[in-house]
């Protein structure tokens, strides 16, 4: 097996953050917390071991920044002063092995489910769609207020932790990416209405964020380029939201697509037989790298070495983002690194999501 070029492993600077390479864990929620939200040890190792495995960057799994926008019983949290401990531990896990933790701050919206986050989950808007399980109730003005000030207060202490970034997750239906499509926001208020209006939630979001942790402090977005659902945001839209985000300063954009309702088109595809790679929102990220400034990730079905820094070299993207191949092996980019491999075992089978979600978080494939 040949060396692989030096641009994917060569340090990098993101915003001040010294990358060891352009690989990226992508958020991954692991289910692994107790009912208090609190990192648990399988989890700190499971961190440590990723660190010690090689990523430039790691994204924590999805960190519910209120109660009321928890996914499932076992997430992580970032809601509370009490979870602070928790954070702090998970990033003295990554810096120990030379990582760089980077918390994904999101809130379930009207995707969550009333038995886990404790109420009618909020949305947007009030209505029946194949993505909500639950009918959700309109967010108010001042819920939509508080949900903002709740976000910042999640970075805040993702910075006190220790992290060393956050990323916002405003992608697979989630209550940011519910503001800014048209089919799950019907809002007549300022909320609502054109793309000025729907992405106003997320805009003012960053802005808090930004006023409480400081311009400094790295701040990503992880952004649908479609949700791949008719009605859904769509690329035009996905580009005229990341120029706004890229004008309001972010570090960088991750570019995923589609909502747990977008059939075969979600954002965690199931894979070929044959395990044929596909890089499948690449189609996306490429409109949106060549539009704006900042750094774009891309993720989805990137298996091997050969089509990482295939994407690099084209300019299609300035980082590779991974989530099954590392929940299958953390150590995959010291072995693409060594040479040792050069493309993921993975097979996109999707098991890994189902031990998740019973407590059980594994690669199920022997
Ligand atoms: C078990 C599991 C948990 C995930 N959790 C999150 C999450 O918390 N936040 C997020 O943005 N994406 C999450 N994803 C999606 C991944 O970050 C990624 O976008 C998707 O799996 C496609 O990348 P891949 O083909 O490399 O797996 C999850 C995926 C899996 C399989």
């Amino acid at each position: 097996m040949t060396k692989p070029e030096t641009t994917l492993f060569t340090p990098h600077s993101l915003q001040g953050l010294k990358l060891r390479n352009r690989i990226i864990r992508s958020a991954t929620l692991e289910g692994l917390c107790g009912p208090d939200g609190q990192a648990t040890e399988p989890l700190i190792d499971l961190y440590r071991q990723l660190a010690a495995g090689g990523c430039g960057l790691l994204i924590s799994g999805i960190s519910y920044i209120a109660e009321e926008g928890k996914l499932i019983p076992t997430g992580l949290g970032a809601a509370t002063d009490e979870q602070l401990a928790g954070l702090a531990q998970l990033a003295a896990a990554v810096h120990q092995e030379g990582g760089i933790l980077c918390l994904q701050l999101g809130h379930s919206g009207g995707q969550g489910h009333s038995r886990v986050c404790g109420r009618q989950p909020l949305a947007p808007s009030a209505i029946a769609l194949a993505q909500y399980t639950e009918l959700p109730q309109e967010m108010t003005l001042s819920e939509i207020e508080e949900t903002v000030a709740a976000f910042a207060a999640a970075a805040e202490r993702a910075r006190q932790a220790g992290c060393d970034a956050v990323q916002l997750h405003a992608a697979h239906g989630y209550l940011i990416n519910q503001f800014l499509s048209p089919l799950t926001n019907r809002r007549q208020d300022a909320y609502g209405g054109d793309l000025t209006g729907r992405s106003r939630f997320l805009l003012e979001i960053v802005s808090a964020v930004q006023q409480v942790v400081g311009k400094d402090f790295p701040l990503l977005v992880k952004l649908n380029g479609s949700d791949n659902l008719e009605g859904g945001l769509e690329i035009d839209e996905s580009l005229t939201v990341a120029k706004m985000l890229d004008a309001a300063g972010i570090a960088a954009i991750e570019i995923s697509s589609g909502t747990p309702a977008s059939g075969s088109q979600t954002p965690i595809r199931l894979g070929h037989e044959s395990g044929a790679e596909m890089a499948y929102n690449v189609v996306l990220s490429r409109v949106i790298k060549q539009q704006v400034n900042c750094p774009v990730i891309a993720v989805g079905g990137i298996r091997s070495l050969h089509v990482a820094t295939g994407l690099l070299r084209t300019g299609q993207a300035d980082y590779l983002s991974m989530c099954r191949p590392l929940i299958r092996e953390p150590d995959l980019p010291n072995k693409l690194q060594s040479g040792s491999s050069d493309k993921s075992t993975c097979i996109s089978c999707n098991g890994c999501l189902k031990t998740m979600l019973k407590g059980n978080f594994r690669c199920v494939v022997p």
